[in-house]
């Protein structure tokens, strides 16, 4: 049987919560140690699965890769391996980021593709056509993505939506390209700055990390570095709505507050006193939510990675909200599951309406990727009765000691099933 968890509404979250590595950092910065031989040291890692299966990617291209608390330590060869069987993608989306170091390093790359997932089809097109600008040959064979290139040169990239993965992968095959490359209309995400900070540490030349606009001035080779991941914004932002959401008071830490600068202000429209501090922020909600507009849009905006909280603020708001989601087109599937608790919300296209109601009441629902999930225990803790979220293994992907850290909180929530296996 599958772990659940058992969530008993009512509680009011008090205290302090820290908030380690961000996850859609950490993947990425993993990936980059192919770019240089030697030993690359990444910290304040976080304790999720995903971690150790791309730790496993990196030994199929020929790492030694070792985890050692909140430190993975990666030795890469001279000659990595270029290809990334399907065994070792399949399991996670976020080792496609592997193609990018692999071009660049070994001038090919074989990368099964892992295919769509409950938040949308999630296509690789602006990932290729960077690369075939950046003089690589792509091409979709037996299942995987395939690139070449003789020669790899500078280019003028103009990406049709700034996808963090296509910016990614195009910034670490560019590193080590001959000449200048600009990617503009570049994704903006301070996971994208952390990368470009790691890659200039180990000498790459980036010019506008944080800016739509990227610069890079090929270099012949890279050296290994030592590097310490930003926090994870999106787990600090669930404790902070999860906060507004049961009229708690939380301390988040471990987190950069400038990276949640919308978020912030959004919990303060609904009525939150929300204190910015040096290293994380604090969320003080007094009386029941206000309704709140939110439109997920690529960073500064709302992250889509947070609409799930932002519906389960709306189904207990004081008010209508509109829910605009931008980014992933099947987003709204978990729309189903909090209509289950009793939400008052409606979906059509990419738009949804939420009724707030008192009180939602409890029933089992389905977590279906690791936000959705995280969105559901979070309108469970404002639920009448327990409210059984089942797969919850989703949650566990993206939320380090996710009921230890929320019954810390005071949140009534329990781990039932088998028991819980050790991510490394
Ligand atoms: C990353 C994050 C994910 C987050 C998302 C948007 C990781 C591991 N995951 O995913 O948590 O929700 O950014 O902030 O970092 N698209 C294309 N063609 C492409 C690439 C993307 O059409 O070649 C589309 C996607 O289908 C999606 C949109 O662009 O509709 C945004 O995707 P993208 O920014 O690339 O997200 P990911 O990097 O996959």
């Amino acid at each position: 049987m599958s772990e659940r968890f058992l969530v008993t509404g009512g509680s009011r979250l008090s205290g302090e919560v820290s908030v380690g590595g961000a996850k859609n950092s950490v993947l990425k910065l993993m990936a980059a140690a192919l770019l240089a031989e030697g030993t690359t040291e990444i910290t304040n890692c976080p304790d999720i699965l995903d971690v150790p299966l791309m730790a496993d990617v990196l030994r199929g291209l020929g790492c030694e890769v070792e985890l050692a608390g909140d430190v993975v330590r990666i030795a890469t060869p001279a000659e990595p391996k270029y290809h990334a069987d399907f065994a070792a993608v399949r399991q996670f989306r976020a080792s496609v980021c592997v193609l990018g170091p692999l071009v660049a390093r070994c001038r090919q790359a074989v990368v099964a593709l892992p295919g769509g997932d409950a938040i949308g089809s999630r296509p690789l097109d602006m990932h290729q056509s960077g690369l075939r600008l950046l003089g690589a040959h792509s091409t979709i064979e037996h299942g995987c993505v395939v690139a070449r290139a003789d020669d790899l040169h500078g280019a003028n990239i103009r990406l049709a939506f700034p996808s963090v993965g296509a910016t990614e992968n195009i910034l670490m095959a560019a590193v080590l390209a001959k000449g200048e490359t600009v990617i503009d209309n570049a994704a903006r995400e301070p996971e994208i700055v952390d990368l470009c900070n790691m890659l200039v540490q180990m000498g790459a030349k980036v010019g506008g990390a944080g800016s739509s606009t990227l610069t890079i001035q090929g270099v012949r080779r890279l050296e290994p570095t030592s590097h310490r991941v930003i926090g994870d914004r999106i787990v600090a932002a669930t404790w902070g709505i999860a906060a507004s959401m049961t009229r708690g008071d939380v301390r988040v830490r471990g987190v950069n507050p400038k990276h949640l600068g919308l978020v912030l202000d959004k919990l303060s429209s609904a009525g939150a006193e929300v204190t910015p501090e040096t290293d994380g922020f604090r969320v003080v909600q007094r009386a029941r939510p206000r309704a709140v507009n939110f439109a997920t849009l690529p960073y500064p905006g709302f992250p889509t990675d947070l609409q799930p909280m932002a519906i389960g603020l709306a189904t207990i708001a004081d008010g209508t909200s509109m829910i605009t989601e931008n980014v992933f087109e099947a987003r709204f599937r978990f729309v189903e599951e909090m209509i289950r608790l009793g939400a008052d919300a409606r979906t059509d296209g990419h738009h949804a309406v939420v009724r707030g109601i008192s009180q939602l009441s409890s029933a089992p629902v389905w977590s279906s990727d690791i936000r959705a999930g995280a969105g559901l225990v979070l309108a469970g803790l404002v639920s009448e009765g327990v409210t059984e979220v089942h797969d919850v293994y989703h949650i566990d992907r993206g939320y380090p000691r996710f009921v230890e850290n929320l019954q810390a909180l005071g949140g009534g929530i329990e781990r039932v099933g088998t028991e819980p296996t050790d991510a490394r």
